[in-house]
């Protein structure tokens, strides 16, 4: 591959939410559920959510993301001729969030477009941005996963909004020969995880009022698809690549359940457990944010160090998965 990160930012909302407040908020319309019962089924203790009156949305959150990792790579905006934004929550159907990053760092003119792969859409953006830095005129990219996840949460479903939280992360890469090798997947006939639409034939679609529901997922099916897409592309990609376990400095795994984290790492016994990074206890599944704002975390927490090899893994909606190995 042809690229490598020289920087990482991330942004999250402001407004934290506990379990504790949100089981008090949903008790409110006589929905129950506990800290207890979402800590020890997914690990989750807070999240945080946007609010749209202090101008927190999918963009901004971007934008910030994206300040931060220019700043740490010590990149102009001026540099910049890529921008590719992972997302599921766009502010608009049209123009991308890409496009209002675009716009707000100033970094005119240069390409700029969303890509839709749910919670693995970072992994893919980061290969469709290493593809393009390889193949065409392009110097450096901003890549970001950005999601306001409770814009799109059936808060009478206690079985999916517990579970999701707001953030954005960012990379900026350059041309080197830092991502190692890549491997992504979409298993397209499988409807387990929607958020429908009146305009398909979703059996989901309840006539409500909204054009765009929310999320409807199968949680049992989506937690074995998770744990399989995870431990074998993990695995697959570290044998592809003569990768041994030892070698390998940190996973940063998508952050939708610990447990399915757990089961993941305890099927991959080359690689020591510890070294599976987790931060879903504060922020909840972010979607396409949950593996650039961990990267961001572990880098500025002086984990990560030149040479490191890190393997990325997500998988989500579509369905679809991705892993990839960088080398710091
Ligand atoms: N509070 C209290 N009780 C609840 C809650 C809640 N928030 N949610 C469900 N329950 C109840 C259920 O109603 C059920 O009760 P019953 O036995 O009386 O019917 C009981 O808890 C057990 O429910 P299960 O669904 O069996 O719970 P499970 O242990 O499987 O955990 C979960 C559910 C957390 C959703 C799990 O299956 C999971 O993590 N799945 C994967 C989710 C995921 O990875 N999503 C990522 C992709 S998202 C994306 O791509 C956008």
């Amino acid at each position: 591959m042809y690229s490598r990160v020289l920087g990482t930012g991330s942004a999250l909302p402001k407004r934290i939410v506990t379990n504790g407040e949100f089981a008090a908020m949903l008790a409110r319309d006589g929905i129950e559920t506990s800290d207890e019962w979402i800590r020890t089924r997914t690990g989750i203790e807070s999240r945080h959510f946007a609010d749209e009156a202090e101008g927190e949305t999918t963009s901004s959150l971007a934008v910030a993301a994206a300040r931060r990792a220019l700043e740490a790579a010590n990149v102009e905006t001026s540099e910049i001729d890529l921008i590719i934004v992972a997302t599921t929550t766009p502010d608009m159907v049209f123009p991308s969030v890409a496009c209002r990053v675009q716009a707000a760092l100033g970094a005119r003119g240069c390409a700029a477009f969303d890509v839709q792969a749910v919670c693995a859409g970072f992994i893919y953006a980061l290969n469709a941005a290493d593809a393009m830095l390889r193949a065409g005129p392009y110097r450096a990219a901003i890549v970001i996963g950005a999601e306001v996840m409770s814009r799109v949460l059936d808060m009478k479903d206690r079985s999916t909004c517990v579970l999701f939280g707001d953030g954005a992360g960012a990379a900026v890469l350059g041309k080197g020969d830092g991502l190692v090798a890549s491997h992504l997947m979409t298993k397209g006939d499988d409807d387990v995880i929607t958020i429908p639409t009146r305009y398909d034939r979703s059996p989901w679609y309840k006539n409500e009022i909204s054009e765009i529901t929310s999320v409807h997922m199968n949680g049992r099916e989506t937690y074995k698809f998770a744990v399989m897409a995870m431990s074998d592309n993990i695995k697959d990609l570290m044998a592809s690549a003569g990768v041994a376990g030892e070698d390998v400095a940190l996973v940063i795994p998508h952050q939708a359940n610990y447990r399915i984290i757990n089961e993941a790492r305890r099927r991959i016994p080359d690689i020591a457990p510890e070294k599976f990074c987790i931060n879903i206890d504060r922020y909840g599944n972010t979607s396409s944010a949950s593996v650039p704002i961990l990267l961001d975390e572990m880098n500025r927490a002086g984990k990560i160090h030149e040479g490191d090899l890190i393997i990325l893994a997500a998988f989500g909606g579509g369905l679809s998965a991705g892993a990839m190995i960088i080398r710091w």
